[in-house]
């Protein structure tokens, strides 16, 4: 069979320095993964969760697919969040595709964050409804794109940015959609566990989560699992149940899977002393790059009061050298390189741990500013 078609196409990615593989872990210090408070480093769940579950759901919810641990599970999780009502799906993807394909209809507006995720943006691109963005964080084009919105209006954000690690100004964005009677839709992926005292996400620390028309918590990252939940009120659940084809035809997650969300949800909001120290090591990656103001070849840290620090370092070549240099210093940076990001932005994305310790962030900061081995 001829597939040369895929092997053009692979090869200019070769060509760009943006060729994409697996790689296994290798032991290094993990300045990369999700995996935030440490939860499945030390396996926590793995203590909770003991024998009984079974690890097929046999089906869709719809069908044989549902069971009382997931509509427990979905109970307790939408009340920690303090929401009406929450519908879980298999993962954040799903969530975001499952929700934005299906309630924005023909004649209505969604208005996104230009940097959302590749799952929102994927979600409305299967809706029927008209789509802009707005510059990333600007209260003031999204205000001019309300201004000429139709139909119902949907403003999509992210209360932490995947590749950014900054936050949106939430509080403003609420004001805008209230003056425009717009419904807001925020992703907390990368806020639950993290942000808020027991990390119930940046809406609830902030007190304006009642202002939401659904937020998305994934358990892919801090809660160290895997799935995602869709708050909202009953009659959004209900809709969900009815119209999203993500949630529909697809199998149920696994008993197993849902009492590991169900033990993290048990296991994370107690983790404050976790919280503190990662809020700590936020402030020294923040200080320790401050210090250093001779930067090469256009190498910059961005503001960040999250676990996500970006070190922006132009060019795919250049960014991919440095990340050797650090796994060569046994540490486990990973680059984004452009397509994902754009020309002139690829950078390193450092992602802080409640696990890592004050000289490997000293370590990491010398390899990247000084360029040593
Ligand atoms: C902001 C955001 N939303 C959604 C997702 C997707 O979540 P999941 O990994 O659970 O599919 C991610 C994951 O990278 C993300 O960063």
């Amino acid at each position: 069979m001829n597939d040369d078609f895929l092997l053009n196409k692979l090869n200019e990615r070769k060509e760009q320095h943006a060729f994409r593989q697996l790689r296994l872990p290798d032991g290094k210090i993990d300045f990369c993964s999700n995996d935030y408070l440490g939860i499945v480093r030390a396996n926590l769940i793995g203590k909770y969760v003991t024998g009984g579950y079974s690890h097929g759901a046999t089906g869709s919810r719809l069908l044989s697919g549902n069971y009382p641990l997931i509509m427990q599970t979905e109970k307790i999780i939408a009340a920690f969040h303090d929401a009406r009502s929450g519908l879980l799906f298999n993962s954040g993807y799903d969530a975001n595709v499952g929700l934005l394909s299906c309630v924005p209809q023909r004649g209505d507006t969604i208005i996104y964050d230009q940097l959302s995720h590749a799952s929102i943006r994927d979600g409305i691109r299967l809706s029927f409804a008209q789509s802009f963005s707005f510059d990333h964080n600007s209260v003031d084009d999204l205000e001019g794109k309300l201004r000429v919105a139709k139909g119902n209006i949907f403003v999509v954000t992210e209360s932490v940015f995947s590749m950014d690690g900054d936050m949106a100004p939430i509080a403003d964005i609420i004001h805008c959609c209230e003056k425009y009677h717009a419904n807001l839709i925020v992703d907390e992926a990368h806020a639950t566990g993290v942000i808020g005292d027991k990390g119930e996400g940046l809406m609830q620390e902030r007190r304006l989560h009642r202002n939401c028309f659904a937020r998305i918590h994934t358990f892919g990252k801090a809660v160290g699992c895997h799935g995602a939940i869709v708050l909202g009120s009953e009659t959004l659940r209900d809709y969900l149940i009815n119209f999203s084809r993500a949630f529909i035809y697809t199998t149920a997650l696994p008993e197993t899977g849902i009492a590991a969300i169900e033990a993290s949800y048990k296991i994370f909001p107690e983790m404050r002393m976790e919280r503190k120290y990662l809020r700590e090591l936020i402030h020294y990656f923040q200080e320790k790059t401050s210090e250093l103001d001779s930067f090469r070849s256009g190498i910059s840290v961005m503001q960040s009061f999250t676990p996500i620090q970006i070190v922006i370092v132009p060019g795919n070549e250049q960014v991919r050298s440095i990340a050797k240099k650090l796994s060569n210093a046994n540490l486990d940076v990973r680059p984004i390189l452009y397509p994902t990001v754009p020309r002139g932005r690829e950078r390193l994305r450092i992602v802080l741990h409640s696990f890592n310790t004050k000289e490997d962030v000293d370590r990491v900061v010398e390899v990247i500013l000084r360029g040593e081995r």
